[in-house]
């Protein structure tokens, strides 16, 4: 039969993060492949305690339709993250994926151009793919994006958004100088270009100064994604868009036609975690947890890599990105550490354009310290073999 699937299901190439966690569930192969929490971590006692206090003081409508936006307290609590910000510029989303996917869906025609970082998040140019944008890539260094390509973009395609993760970024780790974001604003103000700011790892820095968001700086033009996924448990589902409230309305609309509602049920226990301090006391916790867990990554890179490799050590977020400079291709590298039982992501994944690439993402948050030494002997080994 003639397949009757829209042209952007059938050219979507399947994940290859996806492919990735499907080939380590069920082995001994040692992940550093998906960006994922470490599991151990989820406060499980502090919901269970939140849950039962709701089944004991709220009755069924509890599990009942509600507003599109989100949970008043909840949103509330969100909106303290931001400068001068009240709950009417905050509405919540099925984690900060969907927060993507709304934006898309409220401001993408067919065609219509947009910028990402080079390299970006795997799954937002799946979703860019998918809404058929046009999509333009400007180069991230450690420092941040390259203004002058910035600029070139800006005004040679009038693009509707660009889309940035400035903070301990996905995939490489970096995180913008604040001049580098002083210069992104002011072209996004030149321009008249949103910054559509995406900041899931923002709570989780273990060195550095807290660094101010696009969505302060610039809060006129910038729609902020962000999520409790890193920081309380992905499941929840729970993470936010805070923007101007003309952008919000409309994404609201944008989110009633898509799924109606967030759960409450999860909403609730999220909004009273953070009204008595106990979410903030439990990222404190994950950052003591996953601090030692990038430094024996370092470290375990350092000592048996030495300078065949090159890395900046991120100041936090869940990666550290790898350019292993006598592999010129890391997709071989990614084959033949798959056999000595460790899989990473390759870097082509990350470039819009798929280019062959050098770099490789090590995840460390989701393996324990004996693993991380464990499997960088054995992506070292896989290294010798090929250089
Ligand atoms: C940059 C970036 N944006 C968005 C997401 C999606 O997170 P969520 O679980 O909030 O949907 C991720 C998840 O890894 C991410 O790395």
């Amino acid at each position: 039969m003639k397949s009757k699937f829209a042209t952007r299901v059938t050219t979507a190439s399947r994940s290859f993060t996806r492919t990735i966690l499907d080939l380590t569930a069920q082995s001994s192969t040692i992940s550093f492949a998906g960006g994922l929490p470490d599991a151990a971590l989820f406060p499980r006692d502090t919901i269970e305690k939140h849950a039962k206090n709701l089944f004991a003081t709220q009755d069924n409508r509890l599990f009942q339709y509600s507003n599109a936006s989100g949970v008043e307290a909840l949103k509330v609590e969100i909106a303290k993250k931001y400068a001068l910000t009240t709950s009417a510029e905050i509405m919540l989303t099925n984690g900060s994926q969907q927060g993507l996917d709304l934006v898309c869906k409220t401001f993408l025609d067919e065609g219509d151009c947009i910028i990402v970082e080079d390299p970006s998040y795997l799954a937002a140019l799946g979703l860019f793919h998918m809404y058929n944008a046009s999509i333009k890539a400007v180069p991230l260094s450690k420092e941040g994006v390259d203004i002058v390509v910035l600029e070139t973009l800006f005004q040679k395609y009038e693009p509707k958004f660009f889309y940035t993760i400035p903070i301990f970024q996905n995939p490489t780790g970096y995180s913008y100088t604040l001049e580098n974001r002083l210069e992104v604003v002011r072209l996004a103000k030149q321009y008249n270009v949103i910054l559509l700011e995406d900041s899931p790892y923002e709570a989780l820095r273990y060195d550095g100064e807290q660094t101010t968001s696009f969505a302060d700086l610039l809060p006129e033009l910038t729609i902020a994604l962000g999520t409790f996924s890193k920081t309380l448990a992905p499941d929840f589902r729970i993470g936010w868009i805070k923007a101007p409230q003309e952008i919000i309305s409309a994404l609201t609309l944008s989110k009633e036609s898509t799924d109606l509602q967030n759960s409450k049920f999860f909403q609730f226990i999220c909004a009273s975690m953070l009204q008595n301090g106990e979410l903030q006391e439990h990222t404190k916790t994950l950052i003591e947890y996953y601090r030692p867990k990038r430094d024996a990554m370092v470290n375990a890179l350092r000592e048996l890599f030495g300078d065949s490799i090159e890395f900046v050590i991120p100041e936090g977020g869940m990666f550290i990105w790898v350019n292993f400079k006598k592999c010129t291709d890391s997709m071989k590298l990614f084959d033949v550490a798959i056999k000595k039982g460790v899989a990473f992501v390759p870097g082509s994944v990350f470039f819009a354009d798929k280019r062959i690439s050098s770099y490789g993402r090590l995840n460390y948050t989701n393996s324990s310290l004996e693993q991380i030494k464990d499997g960088i002997e054995k992506l070292h080994l896989a290294y010798k073999e090929l250089s």
